[in-house]
C-alpha cells in the first residue's frame, strides 16, 4: 500500500514536471490561419497583407501564453488551396513546410489526418453536424381550386352531373310528353314559347330537349355553388332525384369549401429537406460539397447507401465539389443547394442570411447520423509539443472559454433568428387578411370566364351577321 505522504510526493513531482519539463521560451510557433466563419475570420488585404480575429486564433493567443512562447500567424499559400483545397492546403503545409508549425484552428480527426499529422488528445472544441437547407416557397394557389379533390373525384363529379341531369331530363320529358297523354302533350306543346312551330310531328322536338336540358344544368349548378334555386316540376320520382342531389351536394360542397378556407388561411409550404434521405429524394435541392472536410470525403468516398447516392449526384455535377467556405457561401446563397457541416456553423450561415435578407431563406436541418465532432489541435507528426498542448487544451475547456469566444465572435454580428429555428410543423395559421396572392385561383377562373364569354358574344355577333347574309341572298 502506498502511503499518503508518496502519493504527495508523486503528485508534486508531476506538477513540477509539467511546468519544467520543458523551456519553449525562445520558441516561435508559425500558425496558419484559415477563413471558416464562424469560428475565425481572414480578409486578404493589398500584397500579401490580412487582417484576421477569431475562436481558433483566441485558442492559439491562449496557448502561447499559457505554454510560454512566441507565435505568429500566416496565411496558406493560395497555389496549394487552388490544388488540393483550403484544409488539404493547410496539412500539406504543415507536413511539407519547415516554418509551420500548426493550424490556428481545431480539426474533426478522421484517419486520413490522424495519419499525416499528431493530434491533441483533448479537444478544442464540440459539435454536432446538421444541414443547411433553403427553406422551399409556399405552394402556388393559381389552382387552389382543383386543389381540394383528386382527379377522379373531378370525374366521378362531372360524370354524375351529367347523369343527373340527363336522368331530369327524361323524366321531365317522359311525364310531359309521353305518347298515350296526347291532351297533356297538346297542352305542354302550347305553353312552351320556344316550340312554337308546328314542323314536328313527335312529342319532343329538340328545342325542348334543349330547354329542359339547360334548365336542369342550370339547377343542378345551382345546388353545387350554393346558390340554390326552385325546381317547377312537382313530380314525386323527380323530387327524389333533387333530394338525392342536394343531399350529395351538401356533402361535396362542403368539404371543398371546408379544404379551400383551411388552405387559405394555413400558408401551405413545400417540405423541405431535413435529412440525407430527403436530399436524396428531392428534385428541388442539389448537394454541395468541400471534398477537403471530413462529411465531405465520407460522402465521396462512400460505396453504398445514401451517402452513395449524394456522392454520385455530386460528382454528376463536379461543379458542386468545392475546396474552400467562399464558394460554399456563394453557392449556398442561390438558395438551389444544401450543404453538410458543423452545427455552429449552419446556425450561425442561417442566421447570418436572416440579417441579410431579413427573412428565413434557410433553415438547419434534423442533426446528422454522425456521433458528435470532437475537434483537435494539429501539429507535425512525432511533434514534441503535442502532449503540452493537449493538457494546455484540458485546462482552457474547464475555464469555458473556448465557447464564450465562440458566440463572443459570431453573435454580435448577427441578430436573434429563433423564428429561423422553429419547426415548421409548429406554425399556427396565420392571423393575417387574405391578400391578393391566395386569391389567385377566383381570379384566374374570373379571367377565363370573362374571356369565354367575349368570345361567344363574339361569335354570336358574327353568326348572327352570317346567317342575315345568307338569308338575304337567298
Ligand atoms: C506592400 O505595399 C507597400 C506599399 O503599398 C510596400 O511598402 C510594401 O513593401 C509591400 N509589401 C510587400 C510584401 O510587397
Ligand atoms: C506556394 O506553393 C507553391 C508550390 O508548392 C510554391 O511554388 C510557392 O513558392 C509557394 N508560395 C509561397 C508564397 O510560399
Amino acid at each position: 500500500m502506498m502511503s499518503i505522504t508518496t502519493l504527495l510526493i508523486i503528485l508534486m513531482m508531476a506538477v513540477v514536471g509539467f511546468s519544467t519539463d520543458y523551456d519553449w521560451s525562445s520558441k516561435h510557433f508559425n500558425y496558419l490561419v484559415v477563413h471558416n466563419p464562424p469560428f475565425d475570420f481572414v480578409f486578404q488585404g493589398p500584397n500579401g497583407s490580412f487582417t484576421s480575429y477569431g475562436t481558433g486564433q483566441n485558442i492559439a493567443k491562449w496557448l502561447a501564453a499559457k505554454l510560454k512562447y512566441q507565435y505568429s500567424f500566416s496565411l496558406i499559400n493560395q497555389t496549394l488551396i487552388d490544388k488540393y483545397g483550403t484544409y488539404e492546403a493547410a496539412f500539406y503545409q504543415v507536413v511539407h513546410d519547415e516554418d509551420i508549425d500548426g493550424i490556428a484552428q481545431n480539426f474533426y480527426l478522421t484517419m486520413n489526418r490522424v495519419q499525416r499529422l499528431d493530434y491533441t488528445t483533448h479537444p478544442g472544441w464540440v459539435d454536432g453536424f446538421r444541414l443547411v437547407v433553403p427553406r422551399l416557397g409556399e405552394e402556388s394557389r393559381l389552382f387552389a381550386f382543383i386543389g381540394p379533390f383528386e382527379p377522379l373525384v373531378w370525374l366521378l363529379i362531372f360524370i354524375s352531373v351529367l347523369v343527373i341531369v340527363a336522368l331530369m331530363t327524361s323524366f321531365t320529358i317522359f311525364y310531359k310528353h309521353y305518347p298515350w297523354n296526347a291532351s297533356q302533350v297538346e297542352k305542354n306543346k302550347k305553353n312552351t314559347e320556344i316550340d312554337t312551330s308546328t314542323v314536328t310531328k313527335r312529342p319532343v322536338s329538340r328545342n325542348i330537349l334543349l330547354h329542359y336540358l339547360g334548365s336542369h344544368l342550370i339547377y343542378v349548378i345551382n345546388i353545387m355553388t350554393n346558390q340554390g334555386g326552385s325546381e317547377a316540376f312537382s313530380y314525386f320520382s323527380f323530387r327524389v332525384l333533387a333530394g338525392i342531389w342536394v343531399l350529395c351536394a351538401t356533402v361535396l360542397v362542403n368539404s371543398y369549401t371546408g379544404i379551400v378556407i383551411s388552405s387559405l388561411t394555413t400558408p401551405k409550404t413545400k417540405p423541405s429537406v431535413d435529412s440525407f434521405e430527403d436530399l436524396a429524394a428531392s428534385s428541388d435541392t442539389e448537394i454541395v460539397l468541400r471534398h477537403d472536410t471530413f462529411i465531405g470525403e465520407q460522402i465521396l468516398q462512400a460505396t453504398s447507401g445514401v451517402f452513395k447516392v449524394l456522392g454520385d449526384r455530386a460528382r454528376q455535377n463536379p461543379e458542386n465539389i468545392v475546396g474552400d467556405v467562399f464558394k460554399v457561401t456563394e453557392k449556398l446563397e442561390t438558395g438551389h443547394y444544401a450543404f453538410p457541416f458543423v452545427q455552429t456553423f449552419v446556425v450561425a450561415f442561417v442566421s447570418s442570411q436572416y440579417k441579410k435578407d431579413q427573412q428565413c431563406r434557410f433553415k438547419a436541418s434534423k442533426p446528422l447520423p454522425f456521433s458528435t465532432g470532437y475537434y483537435s489541435w494539429l501539429f507535425k507528426k512525432k511533434s514534441s509539443y503535442t502532449d503540452a498542448h493537449s493538457r494546455a487544451l484540458a485546462n482552457l475547456w474547464e475555464t469555458g472559454l473556448t465557447n464564450f469566444w465562440a458566440y463572443k465572435v459570431f453573435l454580435p454580428s448577427v441578430p436573434r433568428a429563433d423564428q429561423c429555428f422553429v419547426k415548421s410543423t409548429h406554425r399556427v395559421s396565420r392571423i393575417v387578411p387574405i391578400q391578393l396572392s391566395d386569391l389567385t385561383s377566383a381570379f384566374l377562373i374570373f379571367g377565363i370566364g370573362m374571356g369565354l364569354a367575349t368570345l361567344s358574344f363574339l361569335l354570336e355577333v358574327t353568326i348572327l351577321k352570317i346567317s342575315k347574309v345568307v338569308v338575304s341572298l337567298m
